[in-house]
């Protein structure tokens, strides 16, 4: 543990008092004071967050969320995804945020529906849709927030069914999100509504073949890192994660064509509280009617 390390006697905050200060925490801790025990005491510690962490995590998801408003005003058919992307990132650069927690995910029509699309080259047409999954990084904290929207401001008919669907079964597992609640209890309040839709839509026949055009998790700990680590065990006050349901139909799949090349994800990120779920997002619009009516609107860096 020490070696390289010179305990310098004179100076009682050197690195050789800070080392044994750790290895005293961790044998009090553990039994062993292995890597993998030390691993567990990191899951607790970034799991339930300071006040001073909640803090920093609402500054970089307000920043992400005027990022989000930029977006939705300004985008038209035309347009490449990557100058959609750059509406909102320029807005996270303006209030500070260092850098993005992640590549951003700017993904139109049948790119919407790739899960971990980043190439951001497309040019959008009318009546697509688009799926943002985007999050500044403040102070090492990212947020991470996905919206879908339409390139010309106006859902059509399908795509506004799709959407509505996806858009319950979030409020459905944000709902979920409280303490004591399983991890997993959000995931499961999300699909029970995915499934009867999908069903409902004829998508489906079978409940149990959601996971055809849903087939991630509903939920991740967000921090430090965007996927950060945590117990997984029953939800506790202090913890952010997020709830982002989605569906994803792919060209070709075996389903009406009028659903092809719709994708929709909606992720907000929820702290869990003793007194319920509070969306740190929630400054990024995502009902229908107010997305539409943001669209067009001139941003004020236009002005
Ligand atoms: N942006 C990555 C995720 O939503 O998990
Ligand atoms: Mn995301
Ligand atoms: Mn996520």
């Amino acid at each position: 543990m020490h070696k390289g390390v010179v305990n310098e006697k004179a100076n009682p905050f050197d690195l050789f008092e800070l080392t044994e200060y750790f290895k005293s925490v961790i044998d009090r801790n553990t039994s062993k004071g292995d890597s993998f025990s030390l691993g567990k005491i990191f899951q607790e510690l970034r799991e339930i967050k300071t006040e001073e962490e909640i803090a920093l995590m609402r500054r970089s998801i307000s920043i992400t969320c005027k990022g989000f408003i930029s977006m939705m005003q300004n985008i038209k058919p035309g347009m490449t995804e990557y100058q959609v992307q750059a509406y909102g990132e320029y807005e996270f650069k303006k209030y500070g945020a260092e850098t993005e927690g992640y590549p951003s995910i700017c993904g139109s029509r049948e790119n919407s529906t790739i899960l971990h699309y980043n190439t951001n080259r497309r040019t959008l047409n009318d009546s697509d849709l688009i799926l943002l999954d985007m999050g500044a990084e403040y102070h090492g904290y990212s947020a991470d927030v996905t919206r879908t929207i339409p390139v010309n401001g106006k859902f059509t008919a399908d795509q506004k069914l799709i959407y509505e669907l996806v858009l319950k079964a979030q409020n459905a597992g944000i709902t979920a999100c409280v303490a004591g609640n399983e991890f997993s209890s959000p995931h499961k309040a999300a699909v029970a509504v995915l499934s009867e839709g999908l069903v409902k839509l004829g998508i489906i026949k079978d409940p149990s073949d959601y996971d055809t055009y849903y087939m991630t998790g509903t939920s991740h700990y967000l921090g430090l890192d965007v996927h950060d680590v945590g117990t997984r065990g029953p939800l506790r006050s202090g913890t952010v994660i997020t709830v982002e349901p989605g569906i994803y139909i792919a060209e070709n799949s075996d389903c009406d064509p009028k659903w092809w090349n719709i994708g929709v994800r909606i992720e907000d990120d929820i702290l869990i509280t003793e007194n319920g779920p509070v969306n740190l997002s929630a400054q990024a619009p995502k009902n229908v009617e107010e997305i539409e009516l943001l669209h067009g609107q001139a941003a004020v860096m236009n002005k």
